[in-house]
């Protein structure tokens, strides 16, 4: 019956996982998918979540279905983390829970499709890899602007700048909030300001996706600055946002999808329309994750101690970035990888070619993506001695 059906390729990102444990070296390493490791390698659940989960597990609550929306509390806690409580205060937001960053993607790709004139969106040129399926699955088609420099491994905001401005208006642009992700290089906070007004006066549509507030600098507010920014300058965007990273809620699926609009009742119809949209999709989401998520959000204690574990997680892979660099520089390196310590957010984009990273999988047992990303969050003071030696000896020639 499906012997017509052939064997689809493995995900670029989640197949590293399944090779990477197959692989039966001793020494090898995992330094692809985006999934923080503590010091020693070993997941990490954040002691805040775990007493959230303790809190929750003691109130006997039942397990009804979420409504379509969501978690009514969630909804809000999410949103007032983006924007902040005095800005939250001021918009008209449509937000609904979402099956995690992917799962908003989503709903941004089908809201998109049926109610804007021309469903395209241009995604900076280095993204995530999932970004142009997941929007295409949704039937919106993707194009690109250019972001990232290979000479100089930098940003080129000229070049991003000089594209926007020739996009019709009301074209959707996909931003990466805070954490470029594979890039980690972010325009600065000037550069943002000179892009929302790019926005403006190209009346284009800011389609901001946030999976890392809280991870890239450590402070949560620091990280929303682009978002904030925009709705400031009386912009009016959509965003989807993640809290898999920053409170390590990875299997639990939580996250949000919001449409910022200009009036209360544009906002209800909006959100009526999401609701139509997820129903026949997954009907609701689940509910276990937003209960963890909003308790932590909603208890000034359990931020705030929640705060000091995403300044501990962003702080280990800051100092694994400087360890890196010594490494190889120790290994014998004279190349310049000052670009490493630049970098923020979970990953380094390390230059490295389709080559390098075959090699180091073939020679080495090092698992990354085939853009040379390196998720430092895989690395400990026991394996980054080794991919440095692994990286010098596959592009020292
Ligand atoms: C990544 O880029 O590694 C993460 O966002 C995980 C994923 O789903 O790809």
């Amino acid at each position: 019956l499906w012997a017509g059906v052939p064997e689809g390729p493995a995900d670029p990102i989640l197949g590293l996982t399944e090779a990477w444990r197959k692989d039966p070296s001793p020494a090898k390493i995992n330094v692809g998918v985006g999934a923080y490791r503590d010091a020693n390698g070993k997941a990490f659940v954040l002691p805040s979540v775990r007493k959230a989960e303790a809190i929750i597990a003691g109130k006997n609550l039942d397990k009804e279905y979420a409504s379509i929306e969501g978690h009514a509390d969630f909804r809000s806690a999410a949103l007032k983390f983006a924007l902040g409580k005095d800005l939250f205060k001021d918009v008209h937001a449509a937000t609904v829970q979402s099956i995690s960053g992917t799962g908003a993607l989503r709903l941004g790709g089908e809201f998109l499709r049926r109610f804007h004139r021309k469903p395209e969106v241009a995604l900076p040129d280095r993204t995530w890899p999932t970004h142009d399926k997941i929007l295409n699955a949704a039937g919106v088609s993707t194009s690109s602007y250019r972001y990232y420099d290979a000479s100089t491994i930098s940003l080129n905001f000229k070049a991003m700048v000089e594209d926007l401005t020739q996009r019709a208006p009301g074209s959707a642009v996909l931003l990466h909030a805070c954490a470029h992700n594979p890039t980690g290089i972010d325009p600065t906070q000037a550069q943002w300001e000179e892009l929302a007004q790019v926005f403006k006066t190209q009346k284009l549509l800011p389609f901001f996706d946030m999976a890392y507030q809280g991870f890239a600098s450590g402070d949560p507010s620091r990280d929303a600055f682009a978002v904030r920014h925009f709705v400031q300058q009386g912009l009016h965007p959509i965003l989807t946002q993640s809290f898999a990273k920053n409170m390590g809620l990875y299997g639990e699926r939580v996250g949000a999808f919001t449409v910022l609009c200009e009036t209360a009742a544009e906002a209800s119809a909006v959100l009526s329309q999401l609701k139509l949209i997820i129903r026949p999709m997954y009907s609701s989401p689940p509910i276990n994750g937003a209960r963890i998520a909003t308790h932590i959000l909603n208890t000034p204690e359990l931020t705030a101690e929640w705060e000091g574990e995403l300044k501990l997680m962003s702080g280990r892979i800051i100092e694994m970035r400087e360890t890196l660099v010594k490494e190889l520089k120790a290994a014998g390196s004279t190349k310049n990888w000052d670009f490493i310590t630049k970098q923020i957010g979970m990953f380094c984009y390390s230059g490295m070619t389709a080559k390098h990273v075959q090699e180091l999988r073939e020679k080495h047992s090092i698992y990354m993506t085939s853009d040379g990303r390196i998720s430092m969050v895989g690395l400990t003071h026991a394996n980054v001695g080794a991919l440095a030696r692994a990286m010098h000896a596959v592009t020292k020639a």
